[in-house]
């Protein structure tokens, strides 16, 4: 089936007129992340409507819808980050997607939903010196500008961003996919180990779920993407630690929390993260650094040559679950039981 169609009873005597609009959905990728747009396809039950993207020579982008998308929610799946296997650099994923929303406004789309579980610039959301730009705020408003009715994300690095639209922002967590996981492992002795301040609230809650203990670390950045920690706090001699954070980039933080924590005395690490980058050196750091297993979820496309102890877990589920419940005007907050807005 391409698209699906929604139909509404029409009751009498009600303060409200409802209409049986036979309203579709439409679900779309762009080439950022197609595997995902897949598995979201698949158990939706619909077919991805056809979209021609392309990069020209000069390195602009371009996209057409295939059919026609008016009076249709379309839902537009496109994390913003680079696609090496597409040619696609996250600056251009972002711009795809912002074209992609103009080409839907223009089709005369119902309403426009960007799917955008890795939130790209998310780290950029506040002047950390003078006359820097907050661009999580400017990706903010180009979303709004070009059209977006909502957005549908998931772990923000800060949900605070959720207020730099003026539109609905739909906040996920992955936190449950993770927890849920490291519960099936069964690991016994376990610590919940946080890589810097801004994660303890996110940890608190996990060693909660997991009924752990808690660690925390004292991370410092001396110098842009270089981590540095000096101590931990809390007990993790001869424990299995888990340090859960919320992105890996070029794997820095996690290598040298890796070595803070084993140095505490650890006796294995694992890793969990929503959004695996693993930019730079990332899987030599992750090599380095010795951990029995990272998790992460497939917000992002895993980058070739990744290392056998990488897994990961699919959030289609999730994001099936609230491109729904947005279609049918349902809570979105039912997904998670009212537990989404976690951090
Ligand atoms: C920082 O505040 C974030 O939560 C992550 O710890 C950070 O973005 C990871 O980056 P990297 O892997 O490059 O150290």
């Amino acid at each position: 089936m391409r698209g699906a169609m929604s139909s509404a009873v029409i009751p009498s005597g009600e303060a409200a007129l409802r209409i049986d609009t036979g309203k579709r959905l439409m679900l779309v990728s762009g080439r950022a992340n197609p595997a995902l747009a897949g598995r979201i396809a698949d158990k939706l039950g619909v077919e991805l409507t056809p979209v021609t993207t392309k990069t020209f020579a000069n390195g602009e982008v371009y996209c057409r819808y295939e059919e026609s998308v008016r009076g249709a929610d379309v839902f537009i799946v496109q994390p913003m980050c680079g696609n090496p296997e597409q040619g696609l650099t996250a600056n251009d994923a972002l711009m795809e997607l912002l074209v992609m929303v103009d080409a839907a406004v223009g089709g005369s789309a119902h309403r426009v939903i960007a799917v955008s579980p890795w939130y790209g610039y998310s780290r950029q959301d506040k002047k950390s010196a003078p006359r820097e730009p907050i661009s999580a705020r400017l990706v903010a408003h180009m979303l709004e500008a070009a059209g977006i009715d909502r957005l549908l994300t998931m772990d923000l690095h800060a949900g605070q961003i959720q207020g730099f639209f003026q539109k609905p922002c739909d906040h996920m967590t992955a936190m449950f996919i993770l927890t849920q996981y490291f519960a099936d492992l069964g690991l016994d002795d376990l610590v919940v180990v946080a890589p810097d301040a801004g994660r303890v609230k996110l940890n608190k809650r996990f060693a909660a779920k997991m009924g752990a203990d808690l660690a925390i670390l004292n991370k410092e950045r001396p110098a842009q993407q270089v981590a540095e920690i000096n101590y931990v706090i809390g007990d993790v001699r001869g424990k299995t630690a888990v340090i859960v954070d919320d992105i890996i980039g070029t794997a820095g933080t996690l290598k040298a929390a890796a070595d803070a924590v084993m140095d505490a005395g650890a006796s294995r690490i694992y890793a969990a993260a929503t959004h695996g980058l693993f930019s730079g050196d990332a899987f030599t750091n992750l090599d380095a650094a010795g951990f029995e297993q990272v998790v992460v979820t497939d917000t992002v496309p895993l980058r070739q040559g990744a290392p056998e102890n990488i897994k990961v877990l699919s959030c289609a589920d999730l994001l099936t679950s609230s491109i729904r419940q947005i279609f049918t005007d349902g809570s979105v907050s039912d997904v998670f039981g009212g537990e989404n807005q976690l951090f």
